[in-house]
């Protein structure tokens, strides 16, 4: 039988590989939802290729404008939610970018689906409430994220009391060459051209400040329940080994592998099972060296507010997650320079008052009040 799949966020970089992955494995999976933003003219090509039974945007408009009569689109939060509760939906893959993946993927969960995870601000800005919903009904849920699978991987088999240590990898990003002198002067195309992902443009941006470090660090926290202070960083420019663990035998697992998202992809759909698959094999003699070494974190202030929003923990990761997306857009749109996004991020951080224990309702107040701040930062951003 084939497992049905929705995929939110198809349009976009997670979203078209996993696509890909579906054509590689022919007939074990069957996609019978996919949803994007508003990009409808992508969203109808993948769906006249794969023929699922339900599309969503969430874009109102581009909805409106969808005309496909024998597939209506539905619309809006409700409408994505209402595509992964149908009950013969088996897995969901969220693939979209930001705060927008919560409350579906909270929804998936509560009805009893498999969720695997790409959209890793879900977990970074909700995660108590995710572990709680996890804890109370009979969804599961799996990591897309490369590092997170690589450590979900190292951790299969081996009792939970044995894990001293995570570690996970770090390229360094685009700008890792780039003198701390010259990044104010740097160009988003510049920021963009990652040395050895190809991914969306606000996940590559992420990766060049390494806020997509501490988001990750956020992500494995709560992925694999364990304290902040057993997750290292390592900077390791090839992107071949995408993550380790250290056991307190004083073994070290890693797991292996070209950087190519369609591996952890494929993995999160097929597990416990591998499936055979025509993606290049590594050759290690080929690769030749890997190389380790400490992350600066002077060079790096976002990575040091992402740990510090994680450790103050309540709504406060909410709003490094939302103050990030507008601070990442601004400097996308030449609102702002690179260097700026730092001091936007943590002057939002500085006027937010806490809420330790929120709920739903808190986290996504915390998040539209910390957009509304960034913002207006934004608009007073001297044009440069
Ligand atoms: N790319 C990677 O290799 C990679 C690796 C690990 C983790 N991740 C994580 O995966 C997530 C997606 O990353 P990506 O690189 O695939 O991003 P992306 O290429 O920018 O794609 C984002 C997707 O989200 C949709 N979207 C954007 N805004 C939306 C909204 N307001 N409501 C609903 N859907 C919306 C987009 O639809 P439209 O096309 O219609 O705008 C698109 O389908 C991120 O959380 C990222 O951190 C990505």
């Amino acid at each position: 039988m084939p497992r049905n799949l929705v995929i939110l966020g198809s349009t976009g970089s997670v979203g078209r590989q996993t696509l890909d992955v579906v054509r590689m494995l022919g007939d074990r999976i069957r996609v019978i939802g996919l949803a994007a933003g508003s990009n409808s003219r992508l969203l109808q090509e993948q769906a006249a290729e794969f023929r699922p039974v339900r599309v969503a945007l969430m874009d109102e408009r581009a909805a409106a404008a969808w005309n496909n009569s024998w597939m209506p689109a539905v619309s809006g939060i409700q409408g994505f939610s209402s595509l992964v509760e149908d009950p013969d939906v088996d897995v969901v893959v969220v693939a979209t970018v930001g705060a927008v993946g919560l409350r579906p993927s909270l929804s998936a969960l509560r009805a009893g689906k498999l969720v695997a995870l790409a959209n890793k601000e879900t977990l970074v800005m909700a995660g108590q409430l995710i572990q709680d919903e996890l804890a109370a009904g009979d969804g599961t849920l799996v990591p897309i994220d490369s590092e997170h699978s690589a450590v979900w991987q190292c951790l299969l088999g081996e009792p939970r009391r044995s894990i001293e240590r995570l570690i996970l990898t770090a390229s360094g990003g685009a700008l890792r060459q780039v003198p701390t002198g010259d990044l104010k002067s740097v160009t988003p195309a510049q920021a963009l051209l990652h040395p050895n992902w190809l991914m969306g443009p606000k996940i590559t941006i992420d990766s060049a400040t390494l806020m997509n470090k501490g988001l990750e660090v956020l992500e494995a926290r709560w992925l694999f329940d364990i304290s902040l202070d057993r997750i290292d960083l390592l900077l390791h420019e090839q992107s071949i080994v995408h993550s380790m663990v250290t056991f307190d035998d004083s073994s070290v697992k890693a797991q292996l592998g070209l950087p190519d998202m369609r591996l952890p992809i494929q993995y999160a759909l097929s597990h416990p099972d591998r499936w055979p698959n025509q993606l290049e094999r590594l050759d290690l003699g080929r690769v030749g060296t890997l190389t380790f070494g400490q992350i600066d974190l002077a060079r790096h202030p976002l990575l040091t507010l992402a740990l510090e929003a994680g450790r103050a923990g309540g709504t406060y990761p909410a709003v490094l997650c939302a103050a990030d997306e507008i601070a990442v857009h601004a400097f996308l749109t030449g609102a702002v320079p690179f260097t700026t996004m730092p001091s936007m991020i943590q002057s939002v951080l500085d006027a937010h008052v806490n809420c330790p224990e929120p709920n739903v309702e808190d986290i996504l107040e915390a998040d539209g009040w910390a957009r509304r701040v960034a913002a207006g930062l934004v608009a007073e951003a001297s044009p440069f």
